[in-house]
């Protein structure tokens, strides 16, 4: 899986290669960071990766560039570049090169509604990147530079169930996603409800900085957080549908708590959500095996045991207020075309 298949072009200076990831969603959430410089998360998380949602990204390093450039779905996007430069910058400085490259992504998803477009997207740019300059780099290493470009990226380099450790060292070096358990030994499945297609106000990074700064919770949220990933880890370990429905929804509820109580007020949720919450407890009262989780957007997450799947799909979809339901299952992690 980690031979990297990169395409040399005829040039020796210029090389290109394409890397595909998944989306993933936090079932024990990130929101703060230890370090801001090297993108230290100051909790672990776990995550499952979706399926459904990926992002292709193809990187050329090409000698002829006097400056990177980035387009997405298509469409040059130059607000994006400074941020992909910097991340570049981490493996040519590896590589030992200046090259500049060009970078073309394509989501299968819209972008910044809080379903994990930075995950997905610095994920496939990191294997891209690390394949086209052919470095020898190991999946923790990858993880570790994904993570520099956005925290929950470290976390698609892999797929199935995946844990993110929170650092023990300064120089990031212990903070990396690992695999936790394959897809196929739980084959969950995930109801995503869209209730607002437009890009969120307040993206995760500036919500979780203001949280940090400004939420009497915030303090409480890195508390709770050791022992919500003991008990969501072992919920995973044993398969125990119950525990873990019981721990990700307080996890989640408890990151909107911090957002709520942030200055300014990040309200991620619209009307829609809250109704969505409501049809999943209806349903957790019938007897159904489903959870709910919400990243930073009002679209909701419901994961469920595959026999409940249609059933929670059909109680979403007639919500009023949901544009459209996205099913999927558990995906892979990254991948080289
Ligand atoms: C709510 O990974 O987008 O989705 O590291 O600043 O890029 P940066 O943040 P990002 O934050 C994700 C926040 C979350 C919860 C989670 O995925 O754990």
């Amino acid at each position: 899986m980690f031979l990297h298949k990169a395409l040399r072009l005829p040039s020796t200076m210029n090389s290109q290669s394409k890397a595909i990831a998944r989306a993933n969603i936090a079932l024990i959430k990130y929101w703060g960071k230890a370090d801001s410089n090297i993108n230290i998360p100051a909790t672990g998380s776990i995550s499952i990766t979706l399926d459904a949602l990926c992002s292709e990204t193809v990187v050329s390093f090409e000698e002829s560039l006097s400056a990177d450039e980035f387009s997405l779905d298509g469409e040059s996007r130059p607000e994006y570049v400074p941020r992909i430069s910097r991340f570049l910058d981490i493996l040519r400085e590896r590589a030992d090169i200046k090259t500049r490259a060009s970078v073309i992504s394509k989501n299968n998803f819209p972008l910044g509604a809080g379903l994990a477009s930075s995950a997905s997207g610095f994920a496939a740019l990191a294997a891209a990147a690390s394949a086209a300059l052919k470095l020898e780099i190991s999946p923790r290493e990858l993880s570790i530079v994904a993570r520099q470009g956005s925290g929950s990226a470290a976390r698609s380099i892999f797929g199935g169930f995946v844990e993110m450790h929170a650092d023990r060292s300064k120089d990031g070096e212990g903070s990396f996603a690992e695999p936790l358990l394959e897809s196929s030994a739980w084959p969950l499945e995930v109801v995503i409800a869209l209730t607002d297609r437009s890009e969120k106000a307040v993206g995760s990074r500036q919500g979780m900085n203001r949280s940090s700064a400004t939420s009497p919770y915030y303090v409480a949220w890195l508390d709770a957080s050791a022992k919500d990933l003991d008990r969501g880890r072992d919920a995973i370990l044993n398969r125990d549908f119950q525990m873990l429905a019981d721990v990700a929804q307080s996890s989640c509820l408890k990151m909107h708590s911090v957002a709520m109580t942030t200055q300014p007020v990040l309200m991620y949720w619209n009307g829609a959500t809250v109704e969505c919450i409501r049809a999943i407890q209806k349903l957790q009262q019938d007897g159904v095996p489903v959870f709910f989780t919400i990243d930073a957007g009002p679209q909701v997450k419901a994961v469920c045991e595959s026999s409940a799947v249609q059933h929670v799909a059909g109680a979403l979809q007639a919500v009023s207020g949901v544009k459209e339901v996205i099913l999927s299952g558990l995906g892979a992690g990254v991948e080289w075309g």
